[in-house]
């Protein structure tokens, strides 16, 4: 029997390597995905098969996180509850996709990941995992242990001769990618409680960030952005810089409560540096190249699809299907932004497109000679023609 586990090298997946190794009686083989959380990966494959792996697996899956999924995603303009733009629910996809493949190259029957069994994430990868292989058995050990509480699974992990930090006091629960970086937990528990200063890992504080502005441009291409200040790059490339030139300005902080699939309220830290600036961005490119009853219909299914996303069904028709309408609508979404970075804000300052829908002619103040004024009394007349009501 083989279980293939998302192991991240940390305590608590350590933890569950042992324990599913031991309960079930069965060899465990690990992934190990770098989505770009900026921790060294190195030495995680030895420390995997020193806790008791058959097979350790680890991959730099960055440049497919950005392209299939970041992107993909950001040319709907998601955005969750109005706020959250997705970080951690659009990584979990393409985590389970690699779980599911390995399973099947390894022959194993199960895949395993470390998440409680009252969050998010548990529901996404066991969604993505039946939307992939609805044979393969799930494993949850949050779920289905008797391991309480921090000072158990110390106890556990000594006696299984794992590693422990030698601090207990990890602060908040995180996950940190190549989109985001998320804080849970802790102090944030009380949602009054302002995030204290451990609650800062891509963006510095308003305080700490310039006085000074800076400008740059992205060009995009049907929705993707291929270059920023003119110089082309890949995906992976554009999220490093964006989140470089974003964090550095402290922009993408958001706290919030948000509602969990599970039901729960919780309350969350997020930081998306280069998201919120590619979200300002493209947004502001659609102003000019988008024709507007496209955008109203569009803009109808972005809860829609924010939902998908948040809620784990990535892997689902109805997800497919809005993807290509969202893919279609960006057919012209091609031209250049400019933006000014400042204390937290990403400012767009001007746009061009050659699908530019603006017309010049048509907006002026000044005199012009292909609109008549005129024209627009007999449309609103009609237009309030069932406003009139009982009018005699
Ligand atoms: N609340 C966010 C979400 O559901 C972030 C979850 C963070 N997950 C984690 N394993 N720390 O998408
Ligand atoms: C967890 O419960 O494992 C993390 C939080 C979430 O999934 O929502």
């Amino acid at each position: 029997k083989k279980v293939v586990l998302a192991y991240s090298g940390g305590l608590d997946t350590s933890v569950i390597l042992a324990w599913i190794k031991e309960h079930y009686q069965c060899e465990v083989v690990t992934l190990t995905a770098d989505l770009g959380q900026g921790e060294e990966l190195d030495g995680i494959d030895e420390k995997a098969l020193a806790t008791g792996a058959v097979k350790a697996y680890v991959e730099d899956l960055q440049e497919e996180f950005a392209r299939d999924f970041i992107f993909p995603m950001f040319r709907s303009g998601a955005i969750y509850e109005g706020r959250y733009l997705l970080g951690t629910s659009i990584a979990r996809p393409l985590i389970t996709k690699r779980l599911v493949e390995i399973a099947h190259a390894e022959g194993a029957q199960a895949v395993a990941h470390g998440a409680t069994g009252k969050g998010n994430d548990q529901v996404r990868f066991e969604l993505a995992t039946t939307a992939l292989d609805p044979s393969l058995k799930t494993i949850a050990p949050w779920r289905e242990w008797d391991l309480k509480s921090r000072s158990d699974c110390l106890r556990f992990a000594k006696a299984h001769g794992i590693e422990t930090p030698i601090s207990h006091g990890k602060l908040y629960s995180c996950d940190r990618n190549l989109l985001h970086c998320s804080f849970e937990g802790g102090e944030l528990e009380d949602p009054w409680n302002a995030p204290g200063d451990l609650a800062y890992a891509m963006c510095v504080s308003l305080e700490d960030a310039p006085n000074e502005s800076e400008t740059i441009t992205i060009d995009f291409e049907k929705g993707d952005a291929v270059a920023i200040d003119g110089e082309k790059m890949t995906p992976g490339e554009i999220m490093i810089k964006l989140n470089e030139l974003g964090g550095k300005h402290g922009i993408g902080r958001l706290d919030m409560v948000e509602n969990r699939f599970v039901g729960m309220k919780s309350r969350g830290v997020y930081e998306t540096p280069g998201g919120t600036i590619l979200y300002a961005a493209h947004r502001d490119l659609e102003g000019i190249t988008m024709d507007r009853e496209l955008m109203s219909v569009r803009d109808g299914l972005i809860p829609r699809y924010a939902e998908m996303v948040y809620n784990g069904f990535w892997y689902s028709p109805e997800r497919e299907a809005i993807q290509a309408f969202i893919d279609k609508s960006q057919e012209h979404v091609t031209g250049t932004v400019r933006l000014k970075l400042y204390k937290g804000h990403a400012i767009p300052t001007g746009r061009k497109s050659p699908f530019s829908l603006y017309r010049a002619d048509l907006a002026t103040f000044e005199e012009d000679d292909v609109y008549n004024q005129a024209d627009a009394a007999g449309f609103i007349k009609l237009q309030g023609l069932r406003l009139r009501g009982f009018e005699k």
